[in-house]
């Protein structure tokens, strides 16, 4: 008889007969069905096939096999763990699935649900125009000047040499303050700024104001009681017609893109002299509608130029009354409206959507102003 097998541990190698084995496996596959998320998957699995998994240590005990036991038991362990591979490798990928189903779900925004917050507003386009003409003027080194919107009637009228007998003046066209005797308007335009100005400031005075003005007007789509001028007023020595109509071209290059251009038309206010209307040439048909009868253009008529505002030389008698020596100095101012100039550059139709407050023409124009 030979001695005994030292190395041969018969508790041991118990793990390598058929029934622990297939013990094993039976339990080692119904860990892995019964894992249902990634935590419980990964336990199982390195339960099951671990370096410390029942299958593992058995493979280890081959080697303790007698040599004519070991490829019988070699190849039981072998496929007992091809299976249960085979088995966890399969259930991954369920798991996987389902994990990221769930993730999905757990993360998916009902688009649809009624929401709590308070939609963000936009500027008024009013504001933003204020704001960029501000900086045009602000670049060619003018200063933005204000003055208040109830405003006295001398400076509104008498300072800017309107009559007292102007039809201007009359209730049909100018919103009086009460009581009457206090002598003040709701301004009718922004041009008694040009007083403040000149009594503020040392000359020479380049200054813009954009703001808000007032007539006694019905509102309808070219008519508004309310609505918004920017003011310009240069005074200095020797100012001419020539920089009145650079400054203007510059300014419309500005607002509506080089190439668009500026005309003087004969006119009359009290307040300049010479005067003129500043017309813009048609941002719509740029001209090309004049004479041309098959192509009419509906914003200017067809007749290629759209007013603007007003303009001319600073009459003398305005210098005066603000105490400025006309025989030293000269100056120019304009007028333009802003609702004007922000409709031209959109082709906006209707004076109403800047005082009906619907946020949706806010949001429209936003940054685009
Ligand atoms: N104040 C004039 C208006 O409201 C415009 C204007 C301003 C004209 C400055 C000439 C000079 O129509």
């Amino acid at each position: 008889m030979s001695a005994p097998n030292k190395s041969y541990d018969p508790v041991m190698v118990s793990t390598l007969e058929p029934p622990a084995i297939e013990l094993a496996v039976s339990q080692a596959l119904a860990a892995c069905h019964q894992a249902h998320n990634m935590a419980e998957f990964e336990q199982a699995r390195s339960w099951h096939t671990g370096q410390r998994s029942p299958l593992l240590l058995a493979r280890a005990e081959i080697a303790a096999l007698p040599p004519a036991a070991r490829a019988e038991a070699g190849k039981r362990v072998s496929a007992a763990l091809a299976q249960v591979n085979e088995a966890f490798a399969q259930r991954e990928s369920l798991i996987h699935i389902a994990h990221e189903r769930q993730v999905l779900q757990a993360e998916t925004v009902d688009v649809t649900l009624p929401w709590d917050r308070h939609p963000i507003g936009a500027r008024h386009p009013l504001s933003a125009i204020r704001d960029r003409v501000g900086d045009v003027f602000v670049a060619m080194g003018w200063e933005i000047a204000e003055g208040p919107e109830v405003e006295a009637s001398w400076l509104n009228f008498d300072a800017l040499n309107i009559g007292s007998d102007h039809p201007a003046r009359t209730e049909s066209d100018t919103l009086y303050v009460d009581p009457p005797q206090a002598g003040l308007v709701l301004r009718t335009h922004t041009s008694p700024v040009q007083i403040r100005a000149l009594l503020d400031r040392p000359l020479p005075v380049y200054v813009v104001c954009p703001g808000r003005t007032y007539r006694a007007d019905e509102l309808d789509a070219t008519h508004t009681p309310v609505f918004s001028q920017v003011e310009g007023l240069a005074v200095d020595e020797g100012l001419s017609m020539g920089h009145l109509k650079g400054t203007l071209d510059a300014f419309a290059a500005a607002m509506f893109g080089a190439g668009l251009r500026t005309r003087l038309r004969p006119s009359y206010f009290p307040f300049t002299e010479p005067s003129a209307e500043v017309d813009l040439q048609c941002f719509a048909c740029r001209g090309r509608s004049v004479g041309d009868s098959t192509n009419p253009c509906r914003t200017c008529s067809s007749e290629g130029w759209i007013e603007w505002g007003g303009c001319g030389m600073v009459n003398p008698r305005v210098l005066v009354a603000a105490g400025v020596d006309p025989q030293r100095y000269s100056g120019f101012a304009f007028g333009m409206g802003l609702e004007r100039t922000v409709m031209f550059r959109h082709a906006l139709t209707d004076m109403r959507l800047f005082i009906d407050g619907d946020v949706r023409f806010a949001q429209a124009m936003r940054e685009q102003v």
